[in-house]
């Protein structure tokens, strides 16, 4: 315990979520020090929120995977999935998705959506995601600046899961918005027309389109996922309209938003360390490992939570039945008594890492497919456009839960 008496004593009353503390991204020398000296660390407020109660927040990686594994004393139903539980979604809205909901309603419901993720499955859509990332690559020729997000990751990401789900091209860019709305709502230039308008005017858009596509679905089955959820049974028991729609939505915002979260910060570290790029290009073989250590050094959520079902001991502190427990990710992966050197960028590294969870029963559904669209977007990214530069200020996203870009401009340099 090298941390000393007075700071261990500010870092007590810090609100770990305090957007002072994350002025360009998340905190990572507050959450050294807590690791260090006050590992499982209470936050008696969240600024900004007043009506919102404080939380633990959990920074090592041996606790996050304690939590994570223990879903009886550490519930993802009774009190949401997100440190904030009721500013920007109602609970019920949460709790209707499988990632708000505990055993056993949580494992039948997960068992029919891995039907449409098995990795056979996944790999089937390979070469159609390489072509779908080389038409949006190719729509940038003549240009000399992107904007990373919006010119790249958003489009692919969208057409991938668009495709997936049976969405027609057309309402790629409806549906992107609608989920960066949603996700982003805390963000002024993601959601201009405030909270408010997310719960009155896009989740109801959202709900409405997806009921559409279900309906056609019922009376004309296809091959993609809506169809396979649509049809799907389980001991002869099929889904609920109301399941499909919550999984739907759950789907799309997961496949809008987390992959273009982790492309990005990738591809800026990797301009930002042209000697890791150099090796990637010179040994494209490395793309996987560099795409592991993207997850473990960016995850795209910064934290997930729990609530605690009863009292309880974790690491010398005393939780109390119905306190917050935060998992936060970006600390977690950063641990240094997991990883050596943790800041440091290494494309050789093939971690392993907490960024789609720390196992248990919530471990992301979509591994597979965002591997895959992961290592495609960096290869073709590179073989095309090798001397890529930053041209102007890149932007985090203002939300206490998602660690990703707004913005992130380069020179294509082709
Ligand atoms: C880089 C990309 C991604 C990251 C970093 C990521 C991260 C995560 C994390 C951390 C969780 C665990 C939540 C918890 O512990 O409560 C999760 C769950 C989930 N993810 Fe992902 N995810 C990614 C991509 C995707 C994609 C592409 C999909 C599907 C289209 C997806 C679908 C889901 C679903 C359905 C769950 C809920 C699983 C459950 O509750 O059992 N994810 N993800």
């Amino acid at each position: 315990m090298s941390t000393d008496l007075s700071r261990l004593q500010e870092l007590q009353v810090t609100d770990v979520i305090d957007r002072a503390q994350w002025p360009d991204g998340p905190p990572h020398e507050l959450f050294a020090e807590l690791r260090s000296g006050c590992p499982v660390h209470w936050s008696s407020s969240i600024p900004e929120y007043p009506g919102e109660a404080g939380f633990w927040s959990i920074t090592t990686a041996d606790d996050v995977h304690a939590v994570s594994r223990d879903w009886e004393t550490f519930s993802s139903e009774v009190g949401g999935i997100t440190a904030l539980t009721n500013a920007i979604m109602p609970l019920e809205l949460i709790q209707a998705m499988f990632i708000g909901m505990d055993p056993p309603k949580h494992d039948r419901l997960k068992a029919l959506f891995q039907r449409g993720f098995t990795p056979r499955r996944i790999a089937e859509h390979e070469d159609e995601i390489r072509a779908i990332t080389v038409g949006v690559l190719d729509g940038l020729s003549g240009r000399e600046t992107v904007d990373l997000v919006a010119d790249v990751a958003q489009p692919v990401v969208s057409r991938v899961i668009g495709s997936f789900m049976g969405i027609p091209p057309e309402d790629d860019a409806i549906w992107a918005s609608l989920m960066t709305a949603t996700l982003g709502a805390s963000d002024p230039d993601l959601n201009p027309a405030g909270v408010e308008a997310v719960m009155q005017r896009d989740v109801p858009e959202i709900f409405e389109r997806c009921q559409r596509l279900i309906a056609a679905r019922r009376e004309h089955p296809t091959d993609d996922l809506t169809s396979v959820l649509v049809h799907a049974q389980l001991d002869g028991q099929g889904l609920e309209e109301h399941e499909i729609v919550m999984g739907f939505f759950l789907l799309m915002a997961a496949g809008n938003d987390s992959t273009k979260a982790t492309y990005c910060s990738a591809m800026r570290a990797l301009i930002e360390h042209p000697d890791q790029r150099d090796q990637l290009l010179a040994d494209p073989s490395l793309v996987p490992s560099a795409v592991e250590e993207a997850l473990r050094m960016f995850p795209a959520f910064a934290h997930f939570r729990r609530t605690a079902t009863r009292d309880t001991e974790l690491n010398g502190a005393q939780i109390r039945e119905g306190d917050k427990v935060v998992m936060w990710y970006v600390s977690s992966n950063r641990d240094e008594t997991r990883y050596e050197d943790p800041d440091r960028f290494d494309v050789t590294r093939n971690p392993e890492h907490q960024a789609f969870g720390a196992g248990g029963r919530h471990f992301c559904l979509g591994t597979a497919l965002a591997r895959l669209e992961l290592t495609i977007l960096l290869e073709e990214t590179l073989k095309r456009f090798p001397a890529m530069e930053l041209a102007g200020r890149a932007r985090f996203v203002e939300s206490p839960f998602l660690n990703q870009l707004k913005v992130l401009p380069v020179a294509l340099n082709a």
